[in-house]
């Protein structure tokens, strides 16, 4: 099962990641489409040296976020230690109470609108950004998955030609169910909690999670029925 020299020699020498997936398809298709834990660490461990993750957007911007966010934090404390010490330190501590950190981090619970406001068959992208959250509607229920990748953390992007979430970091892929079927991901992505309010909208609840491997998308509070 392992890699011939001539696989590496391809593998090591593609253009992109576009060419890239169509080595590792290829070379998935003369093993029957088999894809074992062995072979996935000796591709991954070539996809390393060749597409270092440091280089990738996605890590590029948490990268610079946090940077940003460093840099940011460093002048706001130096700001309020010399706004505290003229005024006493009695104007921090009460725009400290007034603004507290809370309010600046999104909610775990947060309500997305009514069942019919989901198409039946479409992955909905609209929470993605500010809660990382799919919302899924097939015919008969409707899902919360988490946008994290069970790998090591990315975030994948919907592919609706090919009806996958699609992992830019190392190729894994999962369906809009949220089942991994491809990549070295080890597991289906995870879903929230999601349950009608009393207004008759849908409440996502991101303190609950539950993972399919447990048997546990067979729980209620794990999809909402349509
Ligand atoms: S983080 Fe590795 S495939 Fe997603």
């Amino acid at each position: 099962m392992k890699l011939t020299q001539e696989e590496k020699n391809k593998l090591i020498s593609a253009k992109d990641e576009s060419q890239w997936y169509k080595i590792i398809e290829d070379i998935k298709s003369v093993r029957n489409n088999l894809y074992p834990n062995d072979l996935a660490r000796e591709i991954l461990a070539i996809y390393h040296n060749k597409f270092p993750v440091n280089n990738y957007p996605v890590y590029e911007d948490s990268k610079q976020s946090k940077i940003d966010r460093k840099s940011f934090l460093t002048t706001l404390s130096v700001a309020w230690v010399a706004f505290a010490a003229a005024t006493g330190g009695f104007l921090t501590v009460l725009i400290r109470f007034l603004f507290p950190n809370v309010l600046f981090e999104p909610p775990q619970s947060f309500k997305i609108g009514f069942p019919e406001d989901f198409e039946p068959g479409k992955v909905d992208l609209r929470f993605k950004k500010e809660y990382n959250v799919w919302i899924v509607r097939d015919d008969e229920k409707i899902t919360a998955l988490s946008t994290v990748c069970t790998h090591l953390g990315c975030t994948p992007n919907w592919q609706e030609t090919e009806r996958k979430f699609k992992c830019p970091c190392h190729g894994s892929g999962f369906r809009a169910t949220g089942i991994n079927f491809e990549g070295p991901a080890p597991r289906p992505l995870e879903r929230f909690k999601i349950a009608l309010a009393n207004d008759g909208q849908i409440m996502v609840d991101k303190t609950k999670m539950f993972k399919y491997e447990k048997g546990e998308w067979n729980r209620e509070e794990s999809f909402l029925k349509v």
